[in-house]
């Protein structure tokens, strides 16, 4: 099998940018396939389950039916969803319909349906989207793994008021709720409404739920494909299982940030993504990296306050933004680049004004040109600034190689993990905001919340 994406790390190490980069002893094939050995008796054992998702075609097939079934009655679809179950379904829709407002659906016509996602609570951004779209041809999805997100549920509510006042009865055919299978107050409230319902298996965590219900649905019903997507994404497998250190790109990824971050003492990672379809990737990306990552206590419950900052930056845009502070702030980053080989369309600049230097030189030229260029340069000019960087190269971007993509990036994620001992699929951090909200907002047994916040 020819790998789907190409991984290459020689500018993170010292013989190219110097100081800032990792001496060969600083990767040690050893602790990095320890760490794929440990993450696979957690798979094998059936308590993290991202790894087997590729296999459900089952639940690709009861999807493909619900959205073939839909096809034709929608203009917008409507995910009501936050975090890990938001994320990965704008990121589908970005990589491969391209960014909004100016999505198109590949034959030059305007995208649809198209994809509204409320993954925010602020009300005037909730009161203009429902002001847009049409109640008659919007179907909600709404997605909740525990079933009973504050931020989901509120939103919930109002769209389905929103969408019980246009349509009456109908509304309940109007919404698909996608939750776990056993337990929450969205399965109870689908179960009452009978909505169709999809599940989220108990063993998949939010940010790893992208190849689930939670992203395939709102896929499929902008007409993906979402069986190319998990072919990519069981291919990524194969090679993430491999111990062939240097050819399994998501060990070796991880193993590098890793040892960057803990022995180089880069903090941060920028994700510098040369595709805008890859934009909303980052974001996915983001939330991978740092809710996995960033933890107070190792597994063994000792005090580590580890993780690395994830980044977000846009190639070329950024050049023009960060790429300043990238060369010369402090060294405290790691640049990982993100690259499309063959870019969806091309443009030739036009020959115009040649007598005007600035022009001459791009006249004739096609737009990748300029683009790959650009990227070359910046990943030159970090480079010889000593500014450790890798790269991920991606063919195109299709389904396939995204499911590839956003596969691999979960197994580095679960490998650097283990590589630097915490547990990648929690997120105990953020329980005391929800629960000083909760506090605030009067829900029973948190009133002792509520005078913690000034
Ligand atoms: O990765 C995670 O588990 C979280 O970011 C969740 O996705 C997020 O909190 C939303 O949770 P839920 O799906 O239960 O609404």
């Amino acid at each position: 099998m020819k790998a789907p994406l190409q991984f290459s790390y020689e500018n993170a190490m010292e013989a190219v940018v110097g100081r800032d980069g990792l001496a060969a002893t600083d990767l040690d094939p050893q602790a990095a396939l320890a760490a794929l050995d440990a993450f696979r008796k957690r798979v094998d054992s059936g308590e993290i389950g991202f790894p087997n998702l590729p296999d459900d075609s089952t639940t690709v097939r009861a999807i493909s039916e619900f959205a073939g079934d839909m096809r034709g009655q929608v203009d917008d679809v409507i995910v009501v969803g936050i975090g890990g179950s938001a994320l990965g379904a704008y990121a589908l829709d970005v990589a491969m319909r391209g960014p909004h407002p100016v999505q198109t659906d590949g034959k030059g016509k305007a995208a649809r349906p198209r994809l509204v996602v409320l993954d925010n609570v602020d009300p005037g951004f909730i009161a203009a989207a429902l002001q847009r779209v049409n109640p008659k041809r919007a179907l909600v999805c709404v997605i909740a793994k525990s079933g009973s997100t504050a931020e989901t549920l509120s939103t919930f509510l109002i769209v389905r008021e929103w969408l019980g006042k246009a349509v009456s009865k109908r509304a309940r055919s109007r919404i698909v709720a996608v939750t776990d299978a056993h337990k929450g107050d969205l399965l109870a409230i689908a179960k009452q409404e009978q909505y169709p319902l999809f599940f989220v298996p108990a063993n998949v965590g939010g940010r790893f739920s992208v190849f689930t219900p939670v992203g395939l649905v709102p896929a499929a019903l902008i007409g993906l494909d979402i069986g190319k997507l998990m072919r990519g994404a069981g291919d990524a497998n194969l090679l993430a299982w491999s111990r062939d250190f240097d050819h399994n790109f998501a060990l070796a990824s991880a193993a590098v940030h890793w040892a960057l971050n803990t022995k180089r003492g880069k903090a941060i990672e920028v994700v510098y993504a040369y595709s805008s379809f890859l934009w909303a990737a980052a974001f996915w990306y983001r939330q991978l990296w740092a809710e996995s990552l960033g933890k107070r206590v190792n597994r063994k419950g000792e005090a580590v306050e580890t993780g690395q900052t994830p980044v977000a930056a846009l190639g070329v845009t950024d050049q023009h933004s960060q790429s300043q502070l990238y060369m010369e702030g402090p060294r405290d980053k790691m640049i990982t680049f993100w690259v499309v080989e063959k870019s969806r369309a091309d443009r030739k600049i036009p020959r115009d004004f040649r007598q005007f230097d600035s022009c001459g030189y791009l006249g004739g030229k096609k737009l990748s040109e300029l683009f790959q260029a650009e990227m070359r340069a910046t990943e030159a000019a970090l480079t010889e600034a000593g500014r450790p960087n890798c790269r991920w190269t991606l063919p195109k971007v299709d389904e396939y190689t995204v499911g590839a993509f956003f596969q691999t990036m979960e197994f580095q994620t679960a490998f650097a993990g283990e590589l630097y001992g915490v547990d990648a699929f929690d997120q105990p951090g953020v329980e005391l905001g929800k629960k000083l909200t909760y506090g605030l907002l009067g829900r029973k047994g948190y009133e002792e919340y509520a005078k913690r916040v000034k």
